[in-house]
């Protein structure tokens, strides 16, 4: 019988299971069934664990957090998985790889990753594995896309956290430092930044100094705002030049991030009480939004559409309003970061929200 397969890679977001359950629903219209990798790429080899997915065990999963086939972002692919450069995949796992598409008689192998996971699917596609690709982070900041699903359920998240700050923030005229996600890219910090009323804005991708921060808190106190919510990306450079983005993910994020370094240094400075959050890993669970899980969606049948084309080595993608596709090679290796001259930019600064690089 013919199948499409399935898999989840890297850092999981809040619409996997809905593009899970739209490939599995749009493939058995088309008379294919489906089967679900295990653990991301891991799955596919020795030993090759796999579930087959009906209508039955992807039913009520559209609105769940997660993924039902997990995933990781170590293994035996791990060298391949980041931005780095290019990193050839052992040919052994390549040769097992495809021995397990064959022997399963899969049409299409529908990868659902960012950047380092549709990396690894790209060199996939070079060695013959039939795949197609699905663009997933919350942080958005992949090539070739306007939007990854997962996205909008993370600036949800963080938006209603800047909601609650800023009641509390109000009552103790106090500043609120919030820590967002975003390693490379500052879009989460940006959206939620505007949409939960931010004042000051630092992401990774605008340089900043300490005096800017504080010209902007003393003047909102000169308006009679005796409080203060800055919002920091993880990934915000600190302005001595140190990247403390990737050092600090994992563990040693425990021991204080961004956002307590920034936190102190206004404290220090301003003789003022601040307080500071750190979002973390709530940004990336629970249910996908509305248009998550459209977004989701739509990108699950087109996956099948791509597959039942014959269009391989193409990964679905969202110019708005269609969804489309582009070869995977075009999306991967250079990430979309937040332009300077962007709409979003200028819409804050017309509003005032400052981003550290100057006094105003
Ligand atoms: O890329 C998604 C992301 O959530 C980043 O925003 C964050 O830096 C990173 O993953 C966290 O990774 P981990 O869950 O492995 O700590």
């Amino acid at each position: 019988h013919k199948r499409i397969g399935i898999l989840t890679s890297g850092g999981d977001c809040p619409g996997l299971n809905a593009v899970i359950r739209g490939v599995v629903k749009a493939s058995s219209q088309l008379g294919y069934d489906c089967v679900g990798f295990l653990k991301g790429y891991e799955g596919l080899y020795d030993p090759v664990r796999y579930i087959t997915l009906t209508h039955k065990n992807t039913s009520g999963i559209l609105n769940q957090g997660g993924t039902i086939l997990g995933s990781t972002n170590k293994g035996r692919f791990a060298a391949t998985v980041g931005v780095a450069d290019r990193v050839e995949i052992d040919p052994e796992l390549l040769a097992g790889v495809k021995h397990t598409i064959d022997q399963l008689n899969i049409a299409g192998l529908v990868c659902i990753g960012g950047d380092g996971s549709l990396a690894v699917a790209q060199q996939f596609h070079e060695y013959g594995i039939p795949v197609v690709g699905v663009p997933k982070t919350i942080d958005n900041d992949l090539s070739a896309t306007a939007f990854t699903f997962g996205f909008d359920s993370a600036v949800e998240c963080a938006t209603n956290a800047l909601d609650r700050l800023h009641t509390t923030a109000a009552s103790h005229e106090r500043i609120m430092v919030i820590e967002l996600m975003g390693r490379h890219a500052g879009w989460i910090a940006l959206h939620a930044g505007i949409a939960g009323g931010g004042d000051v804005i630092l992401l990774p991708e605008i340089g900043w100094t300490y005096e800017n921060v504080c010209h902007k808190i003393l003047d909102r106190e000169s308006h009679g705002k005796r409080f203060s919510l800055v919002v920091v990306a993880e990934g915000a450079e600190l302005p001595d030049g140190g990247l403390v983005g990737e050092e600090q993910s994992g563990a040693q994020a425990k021991l204080g991030g961004i956002g307590q370094i920034v936190a102190a240094e206004i404290e220090r400075r301003l003789h003022r009480e601040v307080r500071v959050s750190v979002l973390g890993h709530l940004q990336r669970g629970g249910a996908p939004t509305t248009f998550d899980r459209v977004l989701a969606t739509q990108y699950g049948a087109h996956a099948v559409r791509l597959i039942v084309q014959g269009r391989l080595g193409e990964m679905v993608c969202y110019h708005p309003p269609e969804i489309e596709s582009v070869p995977i090679i075009k999306a991967v290796n250079k990430l979309r970061t937040v332009e300077h001259h962007g709409s979003a930019v200028q819409a804050a600064r017309a509003l005032g929200i400052s981003f550290g690089d100057c006094p105003a």
